[in-house]
């Protein structure tokens, strides 16, 4: 390899950062369909409304109010459309309400519970917690931040955790921003770990369905 090729891309990134950034804060937000604070308003209503229920009542809660609030912007919850994620060494299943270039939403969790790197986005990442819980740190902290049940867990653009959640946590995620460069961490683990080419057609697949939809909506 060419002695300088990794000098090379950190200094295009240097220069690249500030110009991505700018658009992220100036330029995609016109794009959003979402709000985290009303998203997490939904979660705390649905659990209060539903005490003691299990994860599938709790879903299908917030699916109705996902389809009564965002109307076409988001698919009605079904139970034949959920994958794995594998990505940054974590394993979980997952849903998708709502993919775009610039957005998307999804209940992710595991039954088995799962743990690893969140990775860096160029996105903003809100993680707001159905059931169970979600511990995260950033590197030398010795005790984790919990989220609980009704609490949002941001993840800000080009930052990265280590976190994890027990069996029988889900949460609703948002992220917004480049969508798309984010793809590429939730796919290389299908390709070069867990070589499981069915679960990686069926992420390609749904997410771009998806995509292509909302961009026939004119959501970009
Ligand atoms: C979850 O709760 C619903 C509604 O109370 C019930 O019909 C269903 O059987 C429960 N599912 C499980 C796996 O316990």
């Amino acid at each position: 390899m060419n002695l300088f090729f990794i000098p090379s891309i950190i200094a295009l990134f240097s220069i690249l950062a500030p110009v991505l950034r700018y658009g992220k804060d100036h330029i995609l937000p016109a794009n959003y369909v979402f709000k985290p604070a009303e998203l997490q308003e939904i979660v705390q209503t649905t659990l209060a409304e539903n005490p003691g229920a299990n994860n599938t009542a709790l879903f299908t809660a917030l699916g109705h109010k996902f389809s009564d609030r965002y109307g076409p912007y988001v698919k009605d919850l079904n139970y034949d459309d959920w994958h794995f994620s594998n990505a940054g060494g974590a394993m979980g299943t997952f849903f998708i309400f709502h993919a775009s270039f610039t957005e998307y939403l999804i209940v992710f969790g595991s039954a088995t519970g799962t743990e690893g790197h969140t990775g860096y986005h160029l996105a903003d990442d809100y993680f707001i917690i159905v059931s169970g819980e979600q511990s995260a740190a950033y590197p030398g902290e010795n005790m984790p931040t919990i989220y609980k049940p009704g609490e949002m867990h941001h993840l800000s653009y080009g930052t990265a955790q280590q976190y994890a959640m027990p069996p029988g946590s889900f949460a609703i995620e948002l992220a917004q921003g480049y969508i798309p460069t984010m793809l590429i961490f939730g796919f290389l683990d299908s390709i070069f770990s867990t070589a499981d080419p069915f679960n990686l057609w069926l992420q390609i697949k749904f997410t771009t369905i998806s995509m292509f939809k909302n961009l026939l909506l004119g959501k970009i």
